[in-house]
């Protein structure tokens, strides 16, 4: 089957090489001619564990084409997915203009039905707008659809997560849509058994919103807990696991911490509360959420002015810059957060990060990276943990401690078993753990 995806960005390339492989034809587009120049010469515009081969082999089997054309696009197939990017705007509000000329440019030019699909997350009747739009310009007459299709994936899994999804969501208004949605995906679901839902377009769009905004809830909530642990003496480890075994509950995203990152919670979080606010109605719990996701960094930033008193000229090794392991993605990382504070009062920074340093140095050129973590801890009088990438996890904490000048670490990622490093001689602070 014949497919487009315009948007090149992190989803839609992870959806077209996976479209790719599992059979069908596709065409990627992007209006931006280094990313397309780019992916001809076979570089990844982003990192993505795995995408590099999916990319190389799908091209070589002459499945998954390129190109700068929305109009090639257009002519290309009858489905068309959009997966370009719907940045916040000043408010916290998606902003929508690239979706819409997306839409009108399809419009312009397609010459027999198309069904445009929305992968992008977008606010609520994001796809009557479309629906609108395409009708203002299409040339009069001719058959289209628009339908929803929200998409699941996690940086750093992508592409497991798009071959074995919990479940995917497509929300329609004609059978004909429909039909096309279950070829696109017919082979992904008889592989992988997941569930194939089909609702209205306000309702898939809402059930995007309403997911992500509740694992950033549980986040949020679970470092609520943290804070009264620390107060109570208690272990927000062992707290979360007593109730993650509650089958209703669930142990996944219980990790307290430094707060949540990345693309899309902080932005998806802010937008829910926008569009539920445009529809009328006050979305305290995630105003709260947010301000609870915030307080964590500035609680962690407090511990650490306390434990040093005096922060100039000390030196701290930071420990992950990306927003979590997996990703050189840095989009709303604690580490921007941290980084900016710590260079204000005066401390000395040593940076490692498996692989987001390049990213980082781009906006802190001058500061210094370290290809070792133990090189990054030497003489330092403290370290941070903001991302807990398996290689500080497997740190050798006899080695790691010799190499600081003064053994105090700070865990924002509650990577270490507290009992182990005061056992170790490390001064060792968590999150939410005595
Ligand atoms: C998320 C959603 O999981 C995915 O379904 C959606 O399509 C895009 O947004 P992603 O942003 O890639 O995916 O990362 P995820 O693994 O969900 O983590 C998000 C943030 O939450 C990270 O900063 C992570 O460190 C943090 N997190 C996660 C916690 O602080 N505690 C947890 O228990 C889990």
């Amino acid at each position: 089957m014949k497919i487009t995806v315009v948007g090149t960005g992190y989803v839609g390339l992870v959806t077209g090489a996976c479209f790719a492989e599992v059979g069908h034809d596709v065409m990627c587009v992007d209006n931006d001619e280094s990313k397309i120049a780019m992916l001809r010469r076979m570089e990844m515009p982003i990192y993505e564990i795995g995408l590099q081969e999916l990319v190389e082999r799908n091209v070589a089997g002459k499945r998954l084409h390129f190109t700068t054309s929305i109009e090639e696009g257009t002519d290309f197939a009858e489905v068309i997915f959009i997966a370009v990017g719907t940045p916040p705007g000043y408010r916290g509000e998606a902003n929508l203009s690239y979706v819409e000329q997306v839409g009108r440019t399809v419009a312009e030019h397609m010459t027999s039905y198309r069904l445009l699909v929305e992968k992008s997350t977008v606010p609520v009747n994001t796809g009557m707008q479309l629906k609108r739009t395409i009708t203002k310009y299409i040339e009069g007459g001719l058959d289209f659809d628009v339908a929803s299709n929200p998409e699941f994936l996690r940086e750093g899994t992508a592409i497991e997560d798009a071959f074995q999804p919990d479940r995917i969501v497509i929300g329609v208004e004609s059978e004909r849509a429909a039909k096309l949605l279950r070829e696109v995906y017919d082979p992904i679901v008889k592989k992988s058994g997941c569930e194939f839902l089909v609702m209205n377009i306000a309702s898939a769009e809402l059930t995007k919103h309403a997911s992500n905004s509740f694992l950033a809830m549980k986040i949020s909530y679970i470092n609520a807990v943290s804070r009264v642990c620390e107060l109570a003496g208690a272990d927000v480890e062992q707290v979360a696991h007593g109730m993650g075994l509650d089958s209703r509950i669930g142990q996944k995203f219980l990790n307290a911490g430094v707060g949540y990152g990345g693309s899309c919670f902080p932005k998806d979080v802010d937008a829910f509360i926008h569009l539920s606010d445009q529809l009328g109605y006050d979305f305290q719990l995630l105003k709260e959420v947010q301000r609870i996701n915030q307080n964590q960094r500035e609680h962690m930033l407090q511990k650490i002015k306390h434990e040093l008193w005096v922060m100039q000229d000390k030196t701290i090794a930071i420990l992950g810059l990306a927003f979590k392991p997996g990703t050189d993605d840095l989009r709303q990382a604690p580490s921007l957060y941290f980084v900016p504070q710590l260079i204000e009062a005066r401390a000395k920074l040593k940076l490692w990060d498996p692989i987001a340093s390049d990213n980082f140095k781009k906006l802190y050129p001058d500061l210094t990276y370290c290809d070792d973590i133990l090189d990054c801890a030497k003489d330092a009088d403290m370290v941070l943990i903001l991302t807990e990438w398996p290689e500080v996890r497997d740190l050798d904490l006899k080695k790691l401690k010799k190499a600081m000048a003064v053994p105090v670490v700070m865990d924002g990622r509650n990577v270490f078993d507290p009992a182990e490093m005061h056992r170790l001689g490390f001064i060792y602070h968590s999150m939410g753990r005595p």
